[in-house]
This record gives C-alpha cells, structure tokens and sequence, in this order.
C-alpha cells in the first residue's frame, strides 16, 4: 500500500517541475503581438542537457554517434528509463501457435508515455487487451525507439514481450546506412550496443527497419549486423526477439514484398522472424507459410489498422484480414491499433477500444491466459484515471496517467449485451484509480455471469487464498465464481456472502458454496449507505487448475450496480500464531484502567481490533498470519473507567517475529 503514496508523492514533485519548465516559453510574446522597446528579448528555449537532472523523461536516440558513445548511461535519466517488471517465467518462450505482434506508432511517439514517472493527462492512451497480444513493439521515426518503461512494465505485468525499432529512413538514413555498414566490425559494433540498451533498460529486443536501398556489396554486412544483434540478443535476454522487417532484399532493392520469399527470406533465416508489410493479397498468407516450412509461426503478416493498402481495408474491419491469417495458420503484426485513438472513433476512447478489440478477440480468441502463477492480484488500475484512492480513502483528486501503475487487466466480454461491464476510472476506487463497474437489469431471481480472468494456475498442495473488496448497492447481489479443472474432470465454486439468499436451484449448479469471510468494512466520508467490503477464504484444490473467476451476478427486481474493487490471489502454508501476552502497569496498578483493547497490524493505523482483556494478559488463539508478513505488532490500548481510552498510536506494542 506504500507504493500509491509514494506515488503520490512523485505525481506532486512531477508537476511542479512541469510548471517551473513551463514558465519561460508562456512568458514568450506572441509574434504579432506589439512588443514594448523595453522588454527583454526572451530567452531562448534552455538546451537539453541529459547530463542535468530534471523531470526524468523517455525519447529515443536520433544518431549514431549517441549509440555508439553509450553517453545515455551517464545520462541523469538513464536510470529511470529502466522496466522494473520482469517477463514472468512461463511466458519467455514463445508459444507454438500464430501470435500477435502490435506495433505502436502513434503521433510520432513519446507522447504522454514518456513521463517515466507519470503524467497528468486522465485521458492519455494505453493498452489493456493485453490478453491478446504476445509481442508489442515501440515504434516511431527515430533511429533507435527505446521503449518506454511503462510500457514495458505494463505488458511484462501481462506476459507480453517488448520490442524497441532500430529504423534507417529517408535521405538521411542512406548517410546512416553508410556509416553503420562501412565495416563489418562497425556493424558488429552497433549490434552490440542496441544489445546492450535492450538489456540494461530491461525490454525484449528488437524491430530491424532498413527502409533504404543499398548497395549489394553492402548486404553481407547487413547480414552480418542482423545475425549479430540476433546472437548477443539471444545470449543477453532469454525468450528475446530480432524481427526483420520486410523492406530492403537481397540484392539491396527497396522492394517490399508483401510475404516471406526468396528475395528476404536470407534475413529472415538470421533472426526471430519477418514483419511483411502490408500490400499482400489472400494467398500470400498462405504462400509465406509453405515457404517458412516449419517456422511458419515465424512470419507475422502487417496489418495497417489505418487501412492504407491493407487486406480488408483495417479499421472496424480489421478482423477480415485477422481470419485469413487465422485460417492459414501464421502470425499477425497489427500495425498503429492507436488509430481508435487518434481518428476519435466515438462514443469515447473507452468504449471504442474495448469495440475493436473486441472484433479481434472475435476472430482470433484469447492468446494468453491469467492468473498463472500466485500471488496474482488486481485492483483494475488501466493506468490513468481522475483520483487515486487507498484502501478506500481519497489520497488525491488530480487526474494522471502512468501505465506503470497498471495491474493485471479483466477479460471483460464486451459482447455483454444484459450488464455492462467496465472499468470505471472516472469514479471512486478503494486503491489505485479504478474499479470494475456492473451496470444493468436482471429479471427476479434471474442470474448472470460475466467474466472477469482466465487463467491457467496450476494448484498444489498448499490452499488457495482469495481476498476480494467489493461494494454493493440496493438489493443487487455479487459473487465471485471459480471454475476449475483436473484432466476431464471440472468444478465449480460460488464465493459469496449471502448464501442463504440464492435460490437451491442456483446452488445446485456449483459443487460447492462458500461463505467467504468479512475481514473489513471501510470507512466511507461521502456516502452512508455504501460501503466496501474486504472478504476472504481460503480453499485448497490439490491437482486442479484454476481456469476461470467470473462475477455471478443476482438480484432481486432493483437496478444492479455492483463493482469489484480488487482480488488478490495467493497460495500459501496457512500459518497461523496462538500467543499468550500478559503485562504490568509502570508505578503499580491503576484501578481506573478497567480493560484493554487488543490490536494486531503493522501500524496503528491499520491494526485490526482482536478482542478485550479486562486483565492484563491476553491469549491469542489461532491467529491467521497473511503470507509474507515476518513480524505481528500488537497494540494494547488502556481503556479508562471514564470512557476514555489511549491513543492507539501512544499505546504500548509486543512485537512477535514469525518464524516462515
Ligand atoms: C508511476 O508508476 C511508477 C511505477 O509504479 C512509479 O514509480 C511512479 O511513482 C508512478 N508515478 C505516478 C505519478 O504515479
Ligand atoms: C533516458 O533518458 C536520457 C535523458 O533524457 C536519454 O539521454 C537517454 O537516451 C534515455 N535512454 C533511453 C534508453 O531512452
Ligand atoms: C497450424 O499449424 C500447426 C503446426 O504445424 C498444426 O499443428 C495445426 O493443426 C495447424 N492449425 C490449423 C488450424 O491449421
Ligand atoms: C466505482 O465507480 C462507480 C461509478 O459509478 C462509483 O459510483 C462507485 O462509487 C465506485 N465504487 C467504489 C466502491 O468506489
Ligand atoms: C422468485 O423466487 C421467490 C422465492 O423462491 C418466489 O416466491 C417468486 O415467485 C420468484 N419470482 C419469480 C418472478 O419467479
């Protein structure tokens, strides 16, 4: 729960770095203003200088001579720039099936993302279907495209792979093809640098761009820059990835293809795989995989979502070329899905993106599958939002944005048509930005699910711990229902708190119901009758695998309106502390102090009430120990004859360490 007030704390800093940044350009007249002879000329804009520290910042590197001086790891923002989230373990290699690459080309590219530690724009872009994606790439027309942190944190929360864009354009870059390909050993040379910032800043690897014409006897060394990048990438970074993208041939013309053949398959053979650009028509699909043999999975067909050339026209239509692809069994590279965005396609940003890739969800079904691994937890953070909230409690009321801050993403089904179902940033959440919101009608005694994860977790011996916040209003009724599998075998679980409510018939449907636990009901300043509401269970499934959580809905005949908060999965050896604690009083006994209360928690603040000893010793009995924590802190408050009692956080602790 730290983390959100240290980012708070950044968000402020943040701004007013901004302001004081921001003031010499606004004190800059307008040119067709008059200017009075007395005022001074106005400053020049302040040149930037990474070797001074300022807001820390993202943004690619335009020249050679920067990749190969390595000057932006002496840079004041290098170590900002850094992804701190891993790719987790079971998503390293990748998967033997078509995939899905993105790239994201978007109004030249850091934009509201380069803010390493966040902006203040509630409506900035982001991506969260990362459930149907296995690789995204950052791309703009620079040099080198490092990707920024965010990005990377959030789709490595996902399991998505990462990719920065080496790209060689235009004019100038026939002066920069020059330079890096003079040599083999100044091919050699770059390759290993781009390796090396893949590496330090923690991302996957690379997109390869050479969009010029060459001359032949320049394409061994080309050869020899590709193969090199691909074998120190492969060496540096497990599961990491070179694509090749499908402009200069052999022979060193700028033809594109369309597909994999004998004119780029010789690069394609040194790397990860071929990004065909997007002119191709319906066989070259299938073409390109006969050529690719048995890396057809290798070859990912380019989509442009603007619809310039493509198969199918992209657009809402995307899914016309995502079939064919589907159906010839290849991989997909999705060309600029930021086109949602930039075009406004209405009603609102929200609404039209969960629309578009709901159409790709359609075509190709989910891609990749979570909770895999324990813990697993989500408080439905997308990223940006008006107002961060802990634990129930408004901590600030500025908007922001910062795809670092995103937790692992619902797997809405925007086909919903009876609830509608969406994350509500706009609105209160109990910690982060967001919180799911149900919205709609149920028939009497009617029920609904939705889904909300589906994962792949595999359980062992030790129980299942599943603690979830949730508030309700008027007469609609939320549980949490699991799904579950062992060979052939399925089962179902109903988690909720009211299980007397559910008609027998619904209950006949789950092999089991249970009653989860209150743990906490939070404070509310603003409302009296909502209020949220912390239950958690524990249930053990040896050998199953955890395949679905879906949200049941149930109600009587009012408008439903219910919203989950967060969930928080993680499997642990329940320990559990039994402790007698007895203690004096300084200066002998004082028979105004008529009884103690007894608290446990980390501070004060969060301690949760145990009981009361009208004597002076207590006995903890059975006291459910949450994984991860080493030390229990209780509180024992002095309660006087008149009512009054001590400070809990003046009252005298027993710290008890807890052995694993
Ligand atoms: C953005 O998220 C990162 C990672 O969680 C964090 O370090 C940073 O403080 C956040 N910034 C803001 C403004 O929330
Ligand atoms: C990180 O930021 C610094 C300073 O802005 C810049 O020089 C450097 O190139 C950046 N590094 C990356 C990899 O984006
Ligand atoms: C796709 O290719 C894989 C591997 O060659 C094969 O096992 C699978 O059956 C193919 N699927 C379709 C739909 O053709
Ligand atoms: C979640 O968002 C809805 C949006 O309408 C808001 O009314 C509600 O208060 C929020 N839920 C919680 C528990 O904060
Ligand atoms: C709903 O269930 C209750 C109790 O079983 C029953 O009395 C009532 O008639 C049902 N309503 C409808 C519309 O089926």
């Amino acid at each position: 729960m730290n983390t959100f007030f240290t980012t708070l704390k950044n968000l402020f800093n943040l701004l007013l770095s901004l302001l004081s940044r921001l003031i010499p350009s606004m004190a800059n007249p307008k040119p067709d203003e008059p200017q009075s002879p007395t005022d001074p000329p106005p400053p020049p804009p302040p040149a930037f200088d990474p070797s001074k520290p300022s807001v820390p910042i993202s943004y690619p590197i335009k020249d050679l001579k920067s990749l190969e001086s390595r000057s932006y790891f002496e840079s004041f923002h290098y170590p900002f720039n850094k992804s701190s989230v891993p790719l987790p373990a079971p998503d390293v290699a990748a998967p033997d099936r078509p995939r899905m690459l993105v790239c994201h080309d978007m109004m030249g590219g850091y934009a509201d993302d380069k803010w390493v530690q966040g902006g203040s724009n509630a409506e900035a872009y982001g991506i969260w279907h990362w459930h149907l994606i296995d690789v995204f790439v950052y791309f703009s027309h620079n040099l080198v495209s490092v990707p920024p942190p965010c990005w990377t944190n959030a789709a490595h929360t996902h399991g998505v792979k990462v990719l920065g864009t080496f790209l060689v354009e235009w004019d100038e870059g026939i002066v920069i093809a020059d330079k890096l390909l003079s040599t083999k050993e100044s091919a050699i040379l770059y390759a290993e640098r781009l390796t090396e910032l893949a590496d330090a800043l923690g991302f996957d690897g690379w997109l390869i761009n050479m969009e010029v014409k060459l001359k032949v006897d320049k394409i061994p060394i080309l050869k020899e820059f590709v193969n090199h990048l691909t074998q120190t990438m492969h060496a540096s970074v497990e599961g990491s990835l070179v694509i090749w993208y499908d402009s200069v041939t052999k022979d060193g013309l700028l033809r594109y293809q369309n597909e994999l053949n004998e004119n780029n398959k010789p690069f394609f053979d040194l790397c990860d795989g071929l990004f065909a650009n997007y002119f191709w028509q319906k066989d070259s699909p299938k073409r390109s995989a006969s050529f690719a043999g048995a890396r057809k999975f290798d070859v990912y067909m380019g989509i442009d979502v603007f619809g310039r050339g493509t198969y199918g026209g992209g657009e809402w239509n995307t899914h016309v070329a995502l079939d064919v692809l589907k159906k010839d069994n290849v991989s997909a590279a999705l060309f600029a899905p930021g086109w949602v965005y930039e075009s406004k396609q209405g009603p609102d940003f929200e609404t039209a993106q969960n629309r578009w890739w709901g159409l790709v969800e359609k075509s190709w079904g989910i891609l990749r599958n979570y909770p895999k691994v324990v813990p697993f937890y989500s408080n439905f953070d997308q990223g940006h939002g008006y107002h961060v909230y802990i634990e129930g409690s408004q901590a600030a009321d500025v908007p922001w944005n910062n795809l670092s801050s995103q937790t692992f993403q619902p797997v809405l089904d925007n086909n919903q048509r009876t609830i509608k179902a969406f994350i509500n940033f706009k609105d209160a959440a109990y910690t982060g930005g967001a919180n799911i919101t149900f919205e709609g009608n149920l028939e009497d005694n009617a029920t609904l699910t939705t889904r909300l994860f589906r994962g792949k977790l595999h359980l062992e011996d030790l129980p299942l711990h599943i603690t979830y916040s949730v508030m309700q209003d008027g007469k609609s009724r939320l549980g949490l229902s699991l799904g579950f599998s062992k060979n052939s075998e399925t089962k179902s679980i109903l988690l909720t708190t009211d299980a007397e409510f559910i008609a027998d018939q619904l209950k006949t449907q789950f092999d089991m119901v249970i009653n989860p636990v209150l743990v906490k009901i939070s404070r509310r300043e603003s409302s009296s009758t909502s209020r949220w509401i912390l239950k958690e269970t524990t249930i053990k499934m040896r050998g199953y695998t955890l395949n679905e959580i879906n949200v049941l809905h149930y109600s009587g005949k009012d408008e439903l309106h219910d919203t989950i908060l967060e969930t928080d999965l993680r499997q642990q050896g329940t320990k559990t502390v039994s402790v007698k604690m007895a203690w004096k009083l300084e200066g002998g006994d004082n028979p105004s102090f008529v009884k103690y209360n007894i608290y446990v928690g980390k501070s004060a603040q969060e301690a949760k009430y145990l009981g009361v000893a009208k004597v002076r010793a207590f006995y903890v009995s059975d006291l459910v120990v949450v994984p991860g924590v080493s030390n229990l802190i209780f509180f024992i408050q002095v309660c006087s004859s008149d009512g009054t009692s001590q400070e809990l956080d003046s009252s005298p602790t027993y710290k008890l360490a807890v052995k694993g």
